[in-house]
């Protein structure tokens, strides 16, 4: 884990308060790991409000042209507070403070190919950020991956051409109709994996809480391994300060507290009590 300071490279306004925010900073892109996050401090000065650093997955990795080696990280920020909001109005040649990557992310190994023939990554509006990463993971391991992203409206569904560009199959849904099939994404993931009920499957899933539950339903109802990617309001994300808790059973079915920030980000969604939502 590292800690630096960074300069902004690019901010793009995707509509609907996202932007995509690119970092210069190839130490930190060097050992990024799919489902990982940084913490980022929105504003440049160190005593500036908030003095909180915030949690960003990330994205993508980007990369120099010509040698294709890890140049910086692409954040997509969905502008809902005070910390997002000032972030997403800093300009090209900005510094920040960025710690990380860290955190667990998604369980991807080298046999994969032989266990798993399709991974379904399920994502409700910003949960589409540690899909991207994860996307291209599972196809350099030879599994096929297909998406299903679904949003309230057209504005929720950002970065779709690079999982396009990526010849993935998808399915999207909006609420109100104003793009792909009307309704939750649940529905044509909850069909998919009726159709190929005879194939190994694997389930990943971000998004709003009530979404990664019914994934998590879904999954068990199917007897299919599904990993979430949770989130939790973070203070010191080192493990220390118990404020990303969420409430969990050992195999024993005994109450434990699991931290996002260490035990997390991604984790089996068996692990989780989905009745309790995190504060
Ligand atoms: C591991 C992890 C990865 C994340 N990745 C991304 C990402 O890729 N892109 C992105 O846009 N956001 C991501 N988030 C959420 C992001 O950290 C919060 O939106 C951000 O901290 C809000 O800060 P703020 O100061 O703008 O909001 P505040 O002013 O602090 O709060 C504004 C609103 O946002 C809610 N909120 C604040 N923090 C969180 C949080 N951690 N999770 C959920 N809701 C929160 C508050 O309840 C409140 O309603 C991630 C969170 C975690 C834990
Ligand atoms: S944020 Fe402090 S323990 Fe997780």
């Amino acid at each position: 884990m590292i800690d630096k300071k960074v300069k902004v490279k690019e901010i793009r306004d995707l509509g609907s308060r996202n932007y995509l925010l690119t970092l210069n900073t190839p130490e930190q892109a060097r050992l990024v790991r799919p489902g990982q996050f940084i913490m980022l401090k929105c504003v440049e000065g160190i005593d500036d409000s908030p003095l909180l650093r915030r949690p960003f997955t990330v994205f993508n990795i980007y990369r120099q042209i010509r040698s294709g080696k890890p140049a910086g990280l692409e954040l997509l920020v969905k502008d809902v507070g005070a910390g997002t909001h000032k972030l997403v109005q800093m300009k090209p040649g900005g510094m920040l403070d960025c710690l990380g990557p860290q955190g667990r992310g998604f369980q991807i190994s080298a046999d994969m190919r032989n266990r798993v023939e399709l991974a379904c990554l399920i994502a409700g509006g910003v949960g589409i950020a540690p899909l991207y990463l994860l996307a291209q993971s599972l196809l350099s391991q030879n599994v096929k991956p297909v998406l299903f992203y679904g949003g309230a409206n057209v504005g929720d569904l950002v970065l779709r051409e690079y999982f396009e560009r990526l010849g993935m199959e998808i399915f999207f849904t909006t609420e109100d109709g104003s793009f792909g099939r009307r309704g939750l994404i649940t529905e044509p993931a909850s069909e998919y994996l009726k159709i190929n009920a005879r194939k190994n499957i694997r389930v990943y899933a971000c998004g709003p809480w009530g979404m990664m539950k019914a994934v998590h339903l879904l999954s068990a109802q199917n007897n299919l391994q599904c990993e979430v990617s949770l989130e939790a309001r973070m203070g010191c994300s080192l493990g220390a300060c118990l404020g990303c808790v969420v409430r969990s059973r050992d195999h024993l079915g005994e109450e434990q507290y699991l931290r996002v920030c260490q035990d997390g980000p991604v984790m089996n969604s068996r692990l989780i009590d989905w009745d309790t939502i995190p504060l």
